[in-house]
């Protein structure tokens, strides 16, 4: 593995990423939907937008810290789940849970994730949130819920933007799109990576998507792949659920994968704690509108009523800065910590989180803006054709 401290932004864990996992795994953590549109517009959104820096202001201390959803946090910065990814290395999720917690920053636990809430919980001591799939089957549903509800998970987080699952062709293309079962070409091709096929045999094979096991009296593992899973959630999950899941939920109830602003107001109605404005990184609608976009417009109909986060296409800490000129709350970020973790173990989970963090705080200095409170709008304007 090459010195962590080598990698100096995102961009180099990703490729760190890439070199170390076989191509259908890395395919999975990194691809989207059909075109890719979406994917690369999530990017390309904070492009679109500039900053105004403010000079002459003294920024020789920063304070990051802020609130997150009515709580105190480090940094304007969450984790977003991330199903599947011990595929990518063994004990990812905890990996990055802990270091989470390390620095003050909420962690998201999967419904798909490879490690259980039992364990997040028991050895990961941060803010923990977990993700719901909507499942067919609301019996094992209630179970999940009651589950995170005993482990003391802070908020619950229903995942709306997969009635279906994606149409994500890079899956197809390598095998990876049914229940996955190793073929010969993939014992072939993981062999070509040698350190990733080590940690997969020390751990006995690839994990199991814990959480889900037994599912439908199936016995999910780690063979039978994220992409089934959209095969078990509810596409005639409505309103009126969502509805009677508030009423059952009484802790923070964020919902994720909104992009309108009317389904925004709708969901303030409802008494949902917070809104999470995502296109799942462009893994499900190919062509739906980039996040940024649609945070803008979300933050400003709904004010301060709800809080509001938003993931897809952070790379750079300056992202979260924009986020925090134009109305939310906190970014969220999927990708950058899976390539670090699949690149650098803890370590690299590590560097992503300070890579980011670091960046934010250059950001902030740059800007002239020491606390987050003096991240105001007219810090950021459209980018000039
Ligand atoms: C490999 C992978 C697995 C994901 N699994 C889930 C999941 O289980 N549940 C969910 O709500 N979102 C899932 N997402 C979407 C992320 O939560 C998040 O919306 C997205 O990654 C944000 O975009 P970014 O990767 O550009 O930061 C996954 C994303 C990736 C890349």
């Amino acid at each position: 593995m090459p010195d962590i401290s080598q990698y100096y932004n995102i961009e180099d864990l990703r490729r760190g990423a890439e070199q170390r996992l076989p191509r259908a795994i890395f395919d999975f953590f990194d691809g989207g939907s059909e075109d890719e549109i979406t994917l690369r517009d999530n990017r390309a959104a904070f492009h679109r937008w500039c900053l105004l820096p403010k000079v002459l202001q003294d920024v020789s201390a920063i304070d990051s810290t802020c609130e997150i959803v009515g709580r105190p946090a480090k940094y304007p910065l969450v984790i977003a789940p991330t199903g599947g990814i011990g595929m990518g290395r063994p004990g990812a999720d905890l990996a990055i849970a802990r270091t989470a917690a390390n620095l003050g920053i909420p962690y998201t636990l999967s419904t798909n994730a490879t490690a259980s809430i039992e364990a997040i919980a028991q050895q990961a001591s941060g803010r923990l949130w977990f993700q719901l799939y909507v499942l067919q089957d609301r019996g094992f549903m209630e179970k999940l819920i009651a589950r995170a509800e005993a482990a003391g998970f802070e908020a619950l987080i229903p995942t709306v933007d997969l009635a279906v699952g994606g149409k994500r062709e890079r899956d197809f293309r390598n095998g990876f799109s049914t229940r996955f079962k190793p073929q010969l070409r993939h014992y072939l091709k993981g062999m070509r990576k040698p350190a990733w096929a080590l940690s997969i045999l020390a751990n006995g094979g690839l994990p199991d998507f814990i959480n889900i096991r037994g599912y439908r009296g199936s016995e999910q593992t780690g063979e039978t792949l994220a992409s089934s899973v959209a095969r078990d959630t509810d596409p005639a999950f409505n309103w009126d659920d969502l509805a009677r899941m508030r009423d059952r939920w009484k802790r923070k109830l964020i919902i994720k994968g909104v992009s309108r602003v009317d389904d925004a107001m709708r969901l303030v109605a409802l008494g949902v704690d917070g809104i999470w404005v995502s296109n799942h990184g462009g893994r499900q609608l190919d062509g739906a509108i980039a996040s940024f976009d649609a945070m803008t417009a979300i933050a400003a109909a709904v004010g301060n009523k709800v809080s509001v986060i938003m993931d897809g296409g952070i790379r750079r800490g300056a992202d979260l800065f924009m986020i925090r000129a134009l109305g939310g709350e906190a970014g969220a970020i999927g990708r950058a910590g899976l390539y670090g973790v699949a690149a650098g173990g803890e370590q690299g989970a590590r560097r992503a989180l300070d890579i980011l963090t670091d960046e934010l705080i250059r950001a902030m200095q740059l800007c002239g803006t020491p606390r987050i409170a003096d991240i105001t709008p007219d810090l950021v304007g459209r980018r000039p054709a």
